[in-house]
């Protein structure tokens, strides 16, 4: 719903939020309010905008009013003016700077939204979503700015972006353009954000914020291991399922900044958006450039409160309709089996064993094009090696396929080794400097993705591939970040260098595109060295993506709880693995490996042969018991009850509740013995219906969703040194999952 009063206060609102903006006195446009639904009359949004400054000791925005943008909320502040903090926009002409003055001009509002695969954006049906796009006009300098903002049905979330057109004769420079900008006048707030690094991804850092800014990035050409795009704004006193939260994310894979600035009378703004470091954009008379998508979320209901938000959100309106409401084959990747080992024949055998205990997809990652024996070799050359296949690829797929089975294939498709063919043919195709030295990766350097000629290339021979091998998952990876930033192409073109990162992002959505317009039913898995790109702009296209490329399953439960706070449960691929890990060289119980696995999109990567049989017969039964299951994990609530970042750090709890509250799924995860603990164990489940009664499954025993949700369920005993016959958990890295079933409503 959108309320107009005199064409200057705009109030967007649902059962979720409000979001209210106004044209200030000095024709700009200003924020009044985001947050938990407000009815809001005029004279209450007069109230709020009447609310007074502290211009003193300020500089003004004319000579005849005090205004100031000093200390005014604003919607999408301009660098340079008399706001002194960090803008969300800066331009220029030749060496000059420009400082645009953005008149509100006139406002439209569109029904639905399209999904278009030429650039990951949200999307809805005519009766989901109502855009309002307000139209600035910078009349002296001749651009204009309309700034969208999308309200969708039922979701606590606003959906801002920007389009700047270049309407007069010369060419500007677009040198900073943010998706998003929030200003909060009051409150203390904490900035959340998930930081890591390879093999251990978003780990919830919490900083406290105090007068100046705090500020997360990438720089890599990507969205990153070290950073993720999802940040959060916590307000004082807020916990994990507590207290008022604002959240922010890009749609977007490349280069950004999130930052949050506090100002000298502890007004905050968090903004969002492609890094302005190394961006510029040539916007030459008539171009017109857009931002990415940010997507702006509310909860009053802590940090997992708002995973929830984020979850609906991006289940109905990012991830492609195909893969909305469908179970994800369970898939068995090769790489943790047999790395580069591969041979038709030890595949084959594999495939046996993975038919067996009922896998669904089986995956040959890496190792199967060129001669790709280590990982320096053959990336661009995108052919079966007949060492290894010698009837080809595209033989074993059938193998695959008779086993009833879907086949699945790993590309590196925006990389290239030295010694290939592509990189001999076209060595102008490599992203590298003009002039000195380049860096190289695991090997490997990255081609010029800005490049058209280059995404051409590598989309037929992954075309050629797929559609004779009849390949059902693709699983996408991208090995390394980007160093020494320089197109050929572009140096060819004469446009700007600084275009590269940005038009790089494009041709990677653009080979999405191709990829996804010819095959419809494929299923990409994104992937880069792990979790390296873990973002809304991978999942538009691609509706899971590889966690991380540690998959111990104690490490799993911090990146897990991390990822969620940003993204659904189903977009997270948790593999069940060997032990002792790969990674961590920990040996943990496979029920704990599987048990953290099932939250989310299910695989396993080992060699199944060498499992004992009763192993195998439990890897059978867990199979069959997701498959039974798993429609939970993409339809429901998914909440954290106790995380490894918040509170006591040994044990965690995470809940899934179906949308009636009919069957709850329980993880509890001990990580180390304690045999001192308490010798009765109850965890509140906050999601229970108290008008239910839930079965507990594994012991039979009825208990209403009243004193599930007061006293608590009783978690399995521990194992104490005495009571051995009752001790459920014993030794380190023991976790339970319990299900519970409505059985019958309470009589009152
Ligand atoms: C990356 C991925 C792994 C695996 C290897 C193959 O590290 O994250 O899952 O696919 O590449 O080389």
């Amino acid at each position: 719903m959108l309320d107009v009063y005199d064409n200057r206060i705009f109030h967007l609102h649902n059962d979720q939020i409000s979001y209210a903006l106004h044209v200030l006195p000095n024709g700009q446009l200003g924020h009044l309010y985001f947050g938990a639904p407000m009815h809001g009359s005029q004279a209450d949004w007069q109230y709020l905008i009447d609310s007074g400054s502290k211009s003193g000791g300020t500089a003004k925005f004319s000579a005849d009013s005090d205004f100031t943008l000093a200390d005014t909320a604003q919607e999408y502040p301009v660098w340079g003016t008399t706001d002194y903090r960090q803008g969300a926009l800066a331009i220029s002409q030749g060496q000059t700077p420009l400082y645009p003055d953005f008149q509100y001009d006139h406002y439209q509002v569109l029904r639905g939204k399209k999904r278009d695969l030429g650039f990951p954006r949200t999307f809805g049906e005519d009766d989901e979503v109502e855009t309002l796009q307000i139209t600035l006009v910078d009349h002296v300098l001749a651009l204009r700015l309309v700034q969208s903002y999308s309200l969708f049905q039922d979701q606590a979330v606003i959906v801002r972006s920007q389009t700047i057109t270049n309407e007069s004769d010369q060419a500007v420079m677009l040198d900073r353009m943010l998706s998003s900008s929030l200003d909060l006048p009051q409150g203390q707030f904490e900035f959340v954000h998930l930081s890591g690094t390879w093999a251990r991804e978003r780990q919830v850092k919490t900083q406290n914020l105090v007068q100046g800014r705090a500020v997360i990035e990438s720089l890599r050409g990507a969205s990153s291991h070290q950073q993720n795009p999802f940040v959060a704004l916590q307000r004082d006193h807020a916990d994990l399922n507590h207290g008022e939260v604002f959240g922010m994310n890009l749609v977007y894979s490349g280069n950004f900044i999130a930052e949050a600035e506090v100002n000298e009378w502890a007004q905050t703004r968090m903004m969002i958006g492609i890094h302005p470091t190394s961006f510029t954009w040539k916007l030459a008379p008539t171009d017109s450039f857009s931002t990415p998508e940010a997507v702006l979320s509310y909860s009053d209901q802590g940090l997992s409160g708002l995973g929830t938000v984020n979850t609906r959100f991006i289940r109905r309106h990012i991830i492609a309709p195909r893969w909305q409401n469908r179970p994800r084959p369970i898939v068995l990747n090769s790489w943790e089996a047999a790395y580069f080992d591969l041979t038709e024949e030890k595949l084959t055998t594999l495939l046996n064993a993975a038919e067996e205990v009922g896998i669904e997809c089986f995956a040959v990652d890496d190792g199967w094009f060129g001669q790709r024996d280590d990982d320096r070799s053959s990336l661009g050359d995108w052919v079966t090696d007949k060492k290894k296949f010698p009837q080809g690829i595209k033989r074993f797929s059938e193998t695959v396929h008779d086993h009833g089975l879907l086949f699945g294939l790993w590309f590196e498709p925006e990389m290239v080794s030295p010694g290939s063919q592509l990189i001999k043919a076209h060595p102008d195709w490599v992203v590298r400097p003009d002039k000195g030295r380049y860096s190289i990766a695991r090997g490997q350097y990255v081609l010029d993705f800005a490049n058209p000629a280059v995404v051409a290339n590598v989309f037929n021979q992954m075309k050629a591939v797929i559609q004779a091998a009849r390949v059902d998952y693709v699983k996408w990876d991208m090995n390394r970040n980007i160093t020494e930033a320089f197109s050929p192409y572009l140096q060819q073109q004469d446009r700007p260098q600084n275009e590269f990162f940005h038009r790089y992002m494009m041709g990677v959505y653009q080979l999405y595109q191709l990829l996804l317009t010819e095959f419809p039913d494929l299923l990409i898995e994104g992937c880069a060295g792990g979790g390296g790109r873990f973002d809304l702009g991978i999942l538009y296209y691609s509706p899971q993506i590889w966690v991380s490329d540690n998959s111990d399953a104690i490490a799993r439960l911090s990146i897990q709880s991390g990822t969620a706070l940003g993204y659904p449960l189903e977009a997270m691929s948790n593999h069940v693995t060997a032990v002792p890990n790969h990674q961590m060289q920990r040996i943990t119980p496979l029920a704990t490996r599987y048990n953290v696995a099932q939250f989310g999109t299910l695989g396993y990567e080992l060699d199944l042969t060498k499992l004992t049989a009763p192993e195998l017969a439990t890897v059978k039964k867990q199979i069959t018991w997701y498959k039974q299951q798993r429609p939970l994990v993409w339809q429901g609530a998914f909440q954290q009850l106790q995380a490894p970042a918040f509170g006591d750090k040994n044990t965690v709890a995470w809940t899934i509740t179906s949308p009636d509250q009919e069957h709850i799924r329980v993880g509890f995860f001990r990580i180390l013995a304690d045999v001192a603990g308490r010798s009765v164990d109850f965890l509140k489940i906050p999601s229970a219906d108290p008008t239910t009664q839930y079965c507990i499954d594994e012991t039979g025993s009825v208990v209403s969703g009243d004193v599930l949700r007061r006293v608590g369920l009783r978690l399995p005993y521990q194992f104490n040194g005495a009571n051995q016959t009752e001790a459920v958990l014993q030794g380190d890295f023991q976790s339970a999952v319990i299900e519970l079933t409505a059985v019958k409503k309470v009589s009152n």
